[in-house]
């Protein structure tokens, strides 16, 4: 077990580092579509739907945007049954995004201004099952971009470093490059990025989209991507002192703590219009291998093994990603900047499930 007492002391430390928020209003029109303004006033706050909520990052996001908008005006949408915890802590809402009848009754009847669109089948899965994502990333997306439109919603949809392909500039890739992703993943999101551009400029639809690097978090499990192990090597580390990846040791991808993903995405959820050069930005925090990771990890356990065993899907589909994605442009416009590097990363991973959630969120 490693030393908790140093744990606390970082984590307290850290906890006791955050700068305060700023908060951002706005009311704006984008050619002739009313888009919704920003604001932390009691009568103006948006109502949002957040689809395919119970995965990795949904839940977190609803606690943050409802610690900011209210309980009652963020709501959870998934096609699974939540957990008690999660069914007790806010409004919870069945929704297929394939349904476009039902998805239409939910935003109408709850008045929804803002729609998170969360639901994916991501890369190591959708390679597996091409039928399942070609139905969900594309044509769910379709409806969700129909029903944003007609109602004229913010939507935001997340890309992914899985938008960039062989042929892209890799070190870094910037936000304006060649993009020819070779799996179906990749090619759907790559789809959103230019179906929501394209609904911006002719139709005035209040689209945003970041291209996330993979997302590493201590209390959700990641939903079958290829930077999983950037998680499932913390339990592990922690729990049996072995791990096995099935990434080669050399692999360079880029990361972020799930903190940083979640304050990103509602920075720029409640940016002014006005600033929004693009639709569509990269962010970026930090890169790393599994040996990087590994031997940060050995500065707290030194008694932790990790051997190597690449599984071809997945090295395939990392080798053809970018190795750090190039992020100017969203620090300039709308004031990006990441807060958790490689050693912070892993006090705080480890921190977490070392000492259990639950006392880890209060402090
Ligand atoms: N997690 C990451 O590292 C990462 C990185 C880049 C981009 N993203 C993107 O962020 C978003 C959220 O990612 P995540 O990691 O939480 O994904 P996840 O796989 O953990 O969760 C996706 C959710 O979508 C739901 N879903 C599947 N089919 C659905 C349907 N027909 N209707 C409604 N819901 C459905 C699933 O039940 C699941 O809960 C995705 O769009 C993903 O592409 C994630």
């Amino acid at each position: 077990m490693m030393p908790v007492v140093q744990l606390l002391r970082a984590a307290l430390k850290h906890a006791g580092n955050r700068p305060p928020r700023c908060v951002m209003q706005t009311t704006s029109a984008v050619h002739g579509v009313r888009t919704h303004a920003s604001s932390c006033t009691d009568g103006d706050k948006p109502k949002v739907l957040i689809t395919g909520g119970l995965g990795q990052l949904g839940v977190g996001l609803a606690k943050s945007l409802r610690r900011r908008f209210g309980k009652f005006n963020v709501i959870l949408s998934d096609i699974r049954k939540p957990p008690n915890h999660v069914y007790n802590n806010g409004p919870f809402i069945f929704s297929d995004i394939l349904d476009y009848k039902n998805l239409r009754e939910i935003v109408v009847n709850n008045n929804i201004s803002w729609l998170v669109h969360y639901s994916a089948v991501l890369s190591a899965v959708g390679e597996h099952n091409v039928a399942l994502a070609k139905e969900v990333n594309i044509t769910g997306f379709h409806n969700i971009l129909d029903i944003a439109n007609e109602h004229g919603l913010r939507v935001f949809v997340p890309s992914t470093i899985g938008a960039f392909g062989p042929s892209s500039p890799k070190d870094p890739t910037p936000d304006l490059c060649v993009q020819r992703p070779r799996t179906i993943y990749g090619v759907s999101k790559v789809h959103a990025e230019l179906m929501g551009e394209y609904y911006h400029q002719r139709y005035g639809l209040d689209f945003r989209c970041l291209r996330y690097p993979g997302i590493i978090s201590a209390d959700s499990q990641p939903g079958g991507g290829t930077t999983d192990y950037a998680v499932q090597i913390f339990h592990a580390a922690v729990k049996s002192g072995h791990f096995k990846c099935n990434l080669r040791s050399d692999t360079r991808l880029p990361m972020m703590y799930i903190d940083d993903c979640i304050r990103a995405t509602m920075e720029f959820l409640e940016a002014p219009d006005d600033v929004l050069v693009s639709r569509t930005y990269n962010i970026n925090a930090m890169s790393f291998t599994p040996q990087d990771l590994t031997c940060e990890i050995q500065k707290v356990l030194s008694d932790f093994k990790v051997t190597y065993n690449a599984d071809p899907v997945r090295q395939a589909i990392a080798d053809g990603w970018p190795k750090a994605l190039e992020d100017s442009a969203a620090r300039q416009d709308w004031g990006w900047k990441h807060e958790y590097d490689l050693p912070q990363l892993v006090q705080t991973m480890l921190t977490h499930i070392t000492l259990g959630n639950k006392l880890a969120r209060a402090f």
